[in-house]
């Protein structure tokens, strides 16, 4: 057999060599979002090629404090970074928005007016939010799959199920430790990783919305950027530095480590490292998948969105109230729809399809080549086009069930909840009454019957026109034809009972089952129950069904894949656990005659600040400060204070908030965002377009010390000039 190691080997040494011989930095950008324990296997050259001065220690040991001590999970899907020892955390203001949203209300609403603390005991404690360290990870493949062979694929999958279980219960040895196994490559292998989790997190400060979220949606992936995107929380524990409930007798954590911050001058080519929580990437898919993903499946997805959005935008651009209400909804909408039409793009662009028709090629000969390979490998590629054939029509009714029916009208999400209300009811499961009564007076607070019946309209004729008739449910088949005819929809909508707030909350507090069909019988209720039960039988189990045979045969592709990449390292798809991405600071060439630079300055929101888009209203004081020039030492070469940079590393949803390192591990940064030319890279990376937004941490200071007046949280970080 063929073996080119040594011709990487070779290659990798010129490289490097080259790298020594020149002062100037090299820029390459580099697809991958890599293993922190097996960096030191595989990307050393790498890093140092790209310039790096730090060691597979520096970023990950357990022997003693190292890089990984200071990132943390935040939340449920962003990253973190402790930046003092004395437990204080940074991240984006997107990833803390949720928590300051419930520390608001409309006296004190710390989104719009921005939040200081000025003592510690002003810092604000956050009800659910959590964050966990990273103690420890290992692989344990052989520990959850050995000795398997024998079973059925069914009896497989529950006794790993029954070994992650028994596994992580062994570890898991009081409430503040979890224990989580994961799958990479498919259930090709399986690593542990063991976190502890802090639980009393105090808000400390964020910016008012008009700098954390300036831009809004008309920025919002968009390259240049100038979003001052970051807030801040503390970690607070037992005096013992262990992790506790809330409690006034907590202290700040003293943190095993933290990250030193660099100000000073930031070159196009030099290298960035990220340390994240990446989400999920799909870079091993075949050719039917992604011509699936390309053609059908986020075409659909953006054309539903589509009505939703333009309908809300309708109402919104009318009445400043229901913009309020309808605002997050409308980001959170517009977020995946955008990211998805950046990604068709960039899919087309790159001639994706046939790139993986050509790798496939490539596979094939591999396989055919040798007659034991082609005994286990020969029918995978045939295999997947005639599964994505049989999935796409499931495919396509799991996303108008999703977007229409799942994440549809208002009313419907109501009866999801209400749903799940009677069935926990019924089945004698505690209830948390308070905790639902306040999700419902949230629900009315961000509720509009008229805007949401529109919706409802148009959503269900689109369904209405795209799917058959034998998907639509009893329900919905009854009225088919009069859809069109507004009176009849409203009829139907105010013969429910859902519209009325106090209503719904005093079945809640008064529901015995005698009661049940008040809901089952709601017009509205009983519409989406209906929806929801057609999908299930007609569409669900099959769609499950086929989907886990694709799983399986990408298990088998990717295994095969493996073994013909040979003994070089081989990337791994993200997964929501801690991964490091490098790359260098790089800007990019959207379209023919336009080049980007990779840096923005405070210039740039003054500029964008003097259109008449909603979007950049930018505070007074901050346009004081620009014109004052007041910038203290938070300024670049040309003396403006920088804002955000763009650079080559390959990250994802869950790296928001993600540290980002210069070459000796201080921070210079806070990821944010990808440029949309790129979004693509979930699927596949192009080197020429995939670019990470960056919040530079010179603006962060700037912030803090000139426009909120918090010196006394400058003082605590520490800063290398
Ligand atoms: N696009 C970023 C991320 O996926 C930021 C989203 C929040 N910002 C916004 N304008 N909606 O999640
Ligand atoms: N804003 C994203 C997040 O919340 C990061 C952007 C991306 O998808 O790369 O994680």
């Amino acid at each position: 057999m063929m073996n080119y190691d040594w011709l990487f080997r070779l290659r990798r040494a010129i490289l490097v060599g080259l790298v020594i011989l020149s002062t100037t930095f090299m820029s390459v950008a580099d697809e991958g979002m890599w293993i922190p324990t097996l960096l030191k296997k595989y990307n050393m050259d790498d890093l140092q090629r790209l310039g790096f001065r730090l060691s597979a220690d520096d970023v990950y040991s357990v022997n003693h404090a190292s890089l990984k001590d200071a990132v943390v999970l935040f939340g449920g899907g962003c990253t973190g970074e402790v930046i003092s020892s004395e437990g204080l955390v940074l991240t984006n203001h997107h990833c803390g928005y949720s928590s300051i949203q419930s520390l608001s209300s409309v006296e004190n609403n710390l989104l719009k007016s921005g939040f200081w603390a000025k003592s510690r005991s002003e810092e604000l404690y956050s009800p659910s939010l959590k964050v966990r360290f990273l103690e420890r990870m290992e692989e344990v493949t052989d520990k959850i799959t050995s000795n398997l062979e024998s079973l059925s694929k069914a009896q497989q999958k529950e006794k790993i199920q029954e070994r992650i279980l028994s596994l992580t219960q062994e570890l898991e040895t009081d409430l503040f430790t979890e224990a989580v196994v994961k799958p990479i490559l498919y259930g090709n292998q399986y690593f542990l990783y063991v976190y502890k989790v802090y639980k009393d997190i105090r808000l400390v400060g964020a910016p008012p919305s008009t700098i954390g979220k300036f831009g809004g949606d008309t920025d919002n992936w968009v390259w240049p950027r100038h979003t001052g995107d970051f807030s801040m929380f503390r970690i607070y524990a037992n005096t013992d530095g262990s992790p506790s409930e809330y409690s006034d007798d907590n202290i700040p954590l003293k943190t095993k480590t933290f990250l030193k911050i660099k100000l000073g001058k930031l070159e196009k080519g030099e290298p960035t490292m990220v340390i994240g929580y990446p989400g999920k990437t799909q870079l091993y898919l075949p050719s039917p998948a992604i011509n699936m993903y390309q053609t059908t499946s986020f075409p659909t997805r953006i054309n539903i969105r589509d009505i939703k959005l333009s309908t809300w935008k309708n109402f919104m651009d009318k009445d400043p109230k229901i913009e309020i209400q309808y605002a997050s909804k409308y980001a959170r909408t517009a977020n995946g729809w955008k990211k998805w039409k950046g990604a068709i793009l960039g899919l087309s662009r790159f001639h994706a399809i046939e790139r993986k028709k050509d790798a496939e090629k490539k596979f094939q000969l591999w396989v055919d080549s040798e007659p034991e390979r082609k005994k286990s490998y020969g029918s995978i590629l045939p295999r997947f086009d005639s599964l994505y054939a049989q999935f796409a029509i499931y495919n396509e009714r799991h996303i108008y069930y999703q977007e229409v029916v799942e994440r549809g009208a208002d009313l419907f999400q109501l009866s999801t909840i209400l749903n799940s209300f009677i069935h926990d009811k019924d089945k004698g499961i505690l209830v948390d009454q308070t905790s639902l009564l306040n999700k419902i007076d949230k629900f009315y607070n961000d509720y509009n019957p008229v805007v949401d019946a529109e919706v409802m309209m148009q959503l269900l004729s689109l369904y209405i026109d795209s799917v058959a008739p034998e998907f639509y449910g009893k329900s919905l088949y009854k009225i088919r034809d009069k859809l069109n005819d507004k009176y009849f929809v409203k009829k139907v909508y105010n013969k429910s009972f859902l519209l009325d707030k106090e209503s719904v909350k005093d079945f809640v507090v008064n529901y015995s089952r005698s009661e049940r069909s008040k809901l089952t019988k709601d017009p509205i209720f009983k519409l989406k129950y209906e929806m929801d039960q057609t999908y299930v039988f007609t569409s669900f189990f099959k769609y499950q069904y086929i989907n886990e045979q694709i799983e399986a045969n990408q298990k088998s592709y990717v295994k095969a894949l493996k073994e013909m990449n040979g003994r070089t390292r081989f990337k791994v798809d993200a997964n929501l656990t801690m991964r490091v991405s490098y790359g260098s600071i790089e800007g990019y060439s959207p379209k023919d005659g336009v080049i980007y630079r990779p840096f923005t300055s405070l210039k740039g929101i003054f500029e964008k600040s003097q259109t008449d888009i909603m979007d950049y209203t930018v505070p007074q004081k901050l346009i004081d400060l620009y014109k004052s020039k007041d910038f203290g030492n938070y300024i670049n070469e040309e003396g403006q204070v920088p804002v955000a940079f763009c650079a080559s590393n390959h990250t994802t949803g869950g790296n928001s908030g993600s540290p980002v390192l210069n070459r000796d591990g201080y921070l210079i940064g806070v990821n944010f965002d990808r440029c949309w030319d790129g979004t693509m890279s979930d699927l596949m990376f192009d080197p020429q377009y995939c670019r990470n937004i960056i919040l530079d941490i010179r603006y962060v200071l700037f912030l803090i010390d000139k426009f909120s007046n918090a010196p006394n949280l400058i003082d605590e970080l520490e800063i290398v000039q």
